[in-house]
């Protein structure tokens, strides 16, 4: 019989062995006090007991309240992580959380979209931090405005993430949450995917899978000419948006499906967002409209005569409504990570301070 959430756990770990040998390849963690932002979900829970289990304490954090599961933070907490995280907690809570982390002392600090790093930056204060891990494209960006005082390695642009997370598992969670939470396929419908980075061609060639008929809109020239070559009608978002009827944003950047492309999309359309800040639609715009939640994860706003469907707020779809990487997908990325602690705990903090690649001779062996 199906016994709940340790039941799941244990088929989690069953399922990302590279992940059990890369923490077991790690030496002893005593004495590293590791603040982790990241997303809060089952998948994360083999890696973080690990390392709990390895001698390192370890404050959580998330990178997005919209993702957290309770029940895996209070099983963490169980196994004695410290965490100030909770599902949909409000924005104060959240701001919150990074004080409490920073505040808790960490020596390295593992994150997905830099919100720590960003925090400690603003003040002279702070944390002696000896190294930290940056794992996604949103913290990569952020923290090439900041000079870093410590080494911090970038493992977002690796090939074996990009090119397998990004490039493939995103696309087609997001359709197959679309799938599960709308009880709809693509087929007969036009898919607008904005942003033709690895994110945004998984998602265009997933659509397709799908049923879907889909253009792309991207600002870089380079990219609109991979999305022609790859076969995609690429064009212009202003123009494009009408067409739609299902849009897909994957650009990590802010506000781009603003209210002045809402005001002019189809009776009807899908608006999802894969990207890291729901903020890539004008969610404040939708939410000054009458609205409703026809199904969980779908809510209905209306415009004037036309009603628009913005999926799970508009926060990262695949993971806020569905289950995200499949286990053995993320079994790479995350025993990825945990060979990626192991070199911000060893040799990594020796660095000087600054923004590196994760060397291949650290991820390599955990493959
Ligand atoms: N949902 C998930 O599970 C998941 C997983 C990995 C990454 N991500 C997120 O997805 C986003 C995209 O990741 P990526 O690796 O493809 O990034 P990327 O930077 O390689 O690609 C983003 C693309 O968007 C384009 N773009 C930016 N602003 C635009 C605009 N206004 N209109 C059209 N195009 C625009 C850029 O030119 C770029 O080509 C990031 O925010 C990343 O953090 C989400």
């Amino acid at each position: 019989m199906y016994q709940d959430f340790e039941s799941e756990l244990n088929w989690a770990i069953r399922h990302m062995p590279r992940t059990r040998a890369a923490v077991d390849a790690l030496p002893g963690l005593q004495g590293v006090r590791l603040a982790c932002n990241m997303h809060l979900d089952l998948k994360m829970a083999p890696l973080v007991a690990g390392l709990l289990d390895k001698g390192a304490e370890i404050f959580l954090t998330t990178c997005n309240p919209t993702t957290v599961q309770d029940d895996v933070v209070a099983w963490l907490e169980r196994r004695g992580a410290v965490a100030y995280a909770w599902r949909d907690m409000s924005d104060n809570d959240w701001s919150e959380s990074f004080d409490r982390a920073l505040a808790w002392g960490p020596t390295h600090l593992c994150e997905m979209g830099a919100d720590l790093t960003s925090r400690l930056h603003q003040s002279i204060n702070g944390p002696h931090i000896k190294a930290g891990l940056e794992a996604t494209g949103s913290g990569i960006s952020c923290l090439e405005g900041i000079t870093p005082r410590y080494p911090i390695f970038n493992w977002d642009d690796l090939p074996v993430k990009e090119g397998l997370h990004n490039r493939h598992m995103v696309g087609l969670t997001a359709w197959h949450t679309f799938f599960q939470t709308t009880h709809l396929t693509l087929h007969e419908k036009c898919v607008l995917v904005i942003g033709y980075g690895l994110v945004g061609q998984g998602v265009a060639s997933a659509a397709k899978a799908y049923g879907g008929q889909v253009i792309v809109a991207e600002t870089d020239p380079a990219r609109v000419l991979q999305a022609r070559y790859d076969g995609w009608e690429a064009v212009d978002l202003a123009t494009a948006v009408s067409r739609a009827d299902v849009i897909a944003t994957a650009t990590g950047a802010r506000n781009v499906l603003s209210s002045a492309h809402l005001e002019r999309v189809k009776d009807g359309v899908f608006i999802l967002n894969v990207g890291h800040v729901a903020e890539e639609i004008d969610v404040g715009f939708l939410r000054g409209l009458s609205h409703s939640e026809p199904m969980p994860f779908v809510n209905a706003y209306q415009l004037a005569d036309k009603t628009l469907y913005l999926l799970a707020n508009g926060s990262m779809f695949n993971l806020t409504a569905g289950y995200g990487d499949s286990l053995n997908a993320f079994d790479v990325t995350l025993a990825v990570m945990a060979a990626g602690i192991g070199h911000i705990t060893g040799v990594g903090e020796q660095q000087p301070a600054g923004l590196y690649l994760l060397p291949s001779s650290v991820w390599l062996p955990a493959l």
